[in-house]
């Protein structure tokens, strides 16, 4: 996600800003900026593409003069990568800039108010509107008229904010989107994670929600919304330098582990405005959906698991058949897709080359393409007729989970969604999809604070040579994930299976200690699931039991336990996949593996 970095002080900002970025590209991040006091106006410098187009533009910095500037690492959400869409964004005159990480959710109808009022936009960005809003509530004091600004704004945000009129004041905000404030010794920092400052300080102060920092080079002071000050803790950072770029977790797929509530809030959150789910992001109509004859989808890996969840999903909420593939078979099985088929791709980055050749494919025959992409403006999201970003970040870890996880939402959001233009579902089961929709977050964090259960069984069995995954229905769907998730990252053999088909053959591979993870959270399928184990258990099998927390049959059968939440059974699997995540990365971490780039793997497939 996004990056920021603030200077106040006796040095050269630009130099600074820039080395700051440099410590937080990890983040992943589309194009570059920063903004200077330069003695007279705010000079702006931004760019699209790698921190280096930028370093280059400016010299390493020496070509903007000034000892105050606010810098950023843009990961796009509202508005492709571009130059004008990068930060710091401006107010119209130019007195302010600002740069931020986060949404501001209601933007649309804050710029729509600002433009009635004869106020020029020229990005296509949420946060510019917190810029023009500055200078429209400026009248001489600028934490009176942040203050205002925040009153107004709704959403996510961590904000850096200069003022031409006050060169000897830095500002910060945060509401959700962390920021620091580095304490340094006549000068002063701001940035959105440690690494940025370590190099200059080790003394930081946290900004909470809805604290606004005022910042000199001799002091800062930190403000509520009600304009109090409030007490500040410094903490002292005695991280090394490469823990703290992940955020203090040993790998970054630990890190997007735990991101997963915050990813699957900022994803849906956005989407449910006054109890309904909005899609502006498509433009597919009633009429439309109305006359499909067939879902396809089509995707790679564990985007290709989240097509298999969309199936049993999408065909139980709307009754339109679905089918799902993988992209390097869709492309040469001559499938049967004309205008009545809404091929639905499923991708991360939006680079891998088999979808995005599946995708091509699908269009030259005729068909509608909606995507569900994280990567803003790649190619994939590029090609599609309509798109539907997961709001993920960045995901740096090659085995995806945060990515995955809002996957899932935008899968769920579009079955709802759909169900209730076709009239398939009644308007109280609308109402209670929505309730489960955003209860979400907050159970995949609760699963999170057990993780040490899944430690403890990881613990036992991190030298398996063969691990089993099966389940019914959704559960089977999940135990694609993971399984995969186990292959990819600890290297140990898996396969996932149909648990009603193992008897049909590979159940002759079952034998003392073959460890078996059951899924069963699907409850209509319990007890086919435990005749399911007790065939494995009875051939020596270890079984490690998945379920909800309400269930009480099954110790009865499983050596090993493991509970989520409930929900409703298509929301399951957001939860099903947590532990299954968290085995697999606690297996991996206990053989040494290398997590976050395993072998023969990358991030993006972008060959075919
Ligand atoms: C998942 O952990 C893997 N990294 C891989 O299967 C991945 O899901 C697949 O390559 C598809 O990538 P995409 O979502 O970027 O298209």
């Amino acid at each position: 996600m996004c990056g920021i970095v603030g200077y106040i002080g006796e040095e050269q900002a630009a130099p600074l800003l820039l080395q700051g970025l440099e410590k937080l590209e990890y983040r992943g991040y589309d194009s570059a900026g920063v903004a200077v006091y330069n003695g007279e106006r705010l000079d702006v410098a931004k760019a699209k593409g790698r921190l280096k187009v930028l370093n280059n533009l400016l010299d390493g910095g020496k070509k903007m003069q000034g000892t105050i500037g606010i810098g950023h690492t843009r990961w796009a959400t509202h508005g492709k990568p571009s130059d004008i869409n990068s930060h710091p964004q401006t107010s119209v005159s130019g007195k302010f800039a600002v740069v931020h990480n986060g949404i501001i959710e209601n933007y649309r109808a804050l710029k729509d108010h600002l433009i009635r009022r004869g106020v020029n936009f020229t990005s296509e960005t949420d946060t510019e509107v917190v810029a023009q809003l500055l200078e429209y509530y400026y009248r001489g004091d600028v934490l009176d008229a942040l203050i205002k600004v925040l009153q107004r704004v709704e959403g996510s945000y961590a904000l850096g904010v200069i003022c031409e009129d006050h060169p000897d004041e830095l500002y910060a905000v945060r509401k959700d989107s962390p920021l620091i404030i580095g304490i340094g010794n006549g000068e002063n920092f701001i940035a959105s994670d440690v690494p940025a400052i370590l190099s200059k300080t080790r003394e930081i102060y946290r900004l909470a929600d809805n604290e606004i920092a005022k910042i000199t080079r001799m002091a800062v002071t930190v403000y509520d919304l009600d304009k109090e000050i409030v007490s500040k803790e410094p903490v002292h950072i005695d991280w090394d330098v490469s823990a703290a770029e992940k955020g203090g977790y040993e790998h970054f797929m630990a890190k997007e582990i735990m991101e997963q509530p915050k990813a699957v809030r900022d994803t849906i959150s956005p989407r449910i405005l006054g109890g309904r789910i909005v899609l502006d992001d498509i433009t597919l109509t009633p009429e439309q959906l109305k006359g499909l004859r067939r879902i396809e989808i089509v995707a790679c890996g564990s985007a290709y698991h989240v097509g298999v969840v969309a199936k049993y999903i999408l065909e139980k909420m709307t009754k339109i058949p679905v089918e799902v593939d993988v992209a390097s078979e869709f492309r040469y099985r001559t499938p049967i897709i004309d205008d009545k088929v809404l091929v639905l791709v499923v991708s991360q980055s939006g680079e891998t080359a088999d979808t995005l050749a599946a995708l091509r494919e699908a269009k030259r025959l005729g068909a509608r393409v909606l995507s569900i992409v994280n990567v803003v403006g790649s190619s994939i999201a590029a090609e599609s007729d309509d798109v539907i970003y997961t709001w993920a970040g960045p995901e740096i870890a090659v085995a995806t989970t945060k990515a995955y996880s809002t996957q899932l939402a935008v899968v769920y959001l579009l079955a709802v969604y759909m169900a209730q233009a076709l009239g398939t579902i009644s308007d109280q089961e609308y109402t209670d999809y929505i309730a489960q929709l955003e209860a979400l977050p907050d159970k995949i964090e609760t699963i999170l604070q057990h993780k040490e259960n899944i430690q403890y069984f990881a613990s036992k069995y991190f030298n398996a040579k063969d691990i089993f995954f099966i389940g019914r229905n959704l559960d089977y769907a999940m135990s694609l994930e993971g399984s995969l998730k186990l292959k990819e990252i600890s290297y140990i053999h898996s396969e996932a299976y149909a648990a009603g088909e193992l008897k049909h053959g590979t159940i002759s591979l079952i034998e003392d200690g073959t460890l078996v993870v059951a899924l069963a959270t699907q409850k209509h399928l319990f007890d086919k699931m435990m005749s399911n184990v007790r065939e494995v258990k009875a051939r020596g099998a270890v079984v490690l039991g998945l379920t909800t927390d309400d269930c009480t049959e099954i110790e009865k059968e499983t050596d090993f336990t493991f509970k989520i939440p409930q929900a409703c059974d298509i929301m399951l699997p957001s939860l099903a996949v947590v532990p299954l995540q968290l085995f697999a990365y606690y297996v991996a971490s206990m053989k040494g593996c290398d997590i976050d780039k395993p072998r023969n793997l990358a991030k993006s497939v972008t060959v075919e």
